[in-house]
């Protein structure tokens, strides 16, 4: 079945089954289960390392100052959040935003590769370590492999920085926009991304 007619609503089905999750400690502290968002059809998905406080709050990840770069960083490449969909590699917030531990990144990933089967994306944009470390199934770390095309499982995936590193360490900005080139040019190179016609709204899951 050709994907623009997948039903608008399976990922949002996806959601309703998932958002009650107990299935680790994480689910006692969270406020919300942060899905993702955007639209359902889109080629690129970013994929990120976990919620932080206002995602915690909003349900919405990529909503504070690590979002506002994301944002901005689209822009450069003239998209916005609602052409692409935003994840994360956890669903919930740790504790005083620590890092994943291991034993919940492997309890969360099957909602990670089940999103990405449903949604189908050519592009995966792995936004910092723990995101490009799972998807590409890899020890090395981040600064060896932005900006590169790596293909996994049969899609393309460019990993870059994460964009809150860069609120941390400025000079990792002018990289970041440099990986977006990287990503943007590769999508134009795929002629198979013409959109079919946008369902405009509609697409968007809106959480
Ligand atoms: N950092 C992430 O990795 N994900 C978010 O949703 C917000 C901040």
């Amino acid at each position: 079945m050709q994907k623009w007619i997948m039903s608008k609503n399976e990922l949002a089905s996806y959601y309703e089954e998932i958002k009650e999750c107990q299935r680790c400690a994480l689910s006692a502290t969270r406020t919300n289960v942060v899905f993702g968002a955007g639209d359902h059809n889109a080629d690129l998905l970013f994929v990120g390392e976990a919620p932080g406080k206002n995602e915690d709050l909003s349900g919405k990840p990529f909503v504070g100052a690590a979002g506002k770069l994301l944002q901005y960083l689209l822009s450069t490449i003239d998209l916005t959040r609602d052409d692409v969909f935003i994840a994360n590699v956890l669903k919930c917030r740790p504790p005083g935003n620590r890092d994943p531990k291991v034993e919940e990144i492997k309890t969360c990933r099957p909602y990670l590769d089940r999103q990405i089967e449903l949604l189908d994306p050519k592009v995966i944009c792995t936004l910092g370590n723990f995101a490009t470390k799972l998807l590409l199934d890899t020890g090395e770390g981040i600064t060896g492999l932005h900006g590169k095309r790596v293909e996994a499982d049969g899609r393309l995936v460019i990993p870059s920085f994460h964009p809150a590193a860069a609120l941390y360490n400025p000079s990792l900005q002018g990289k970041l926009e440099q990986d977006f080139k990287v990503l943007s040019a590769a999508i134009s190179e795929m002629p198979e991304l013409g959109k079919e016609p946008s369902e405009s709204a509609s697409g968007i899951i809106p959480f």
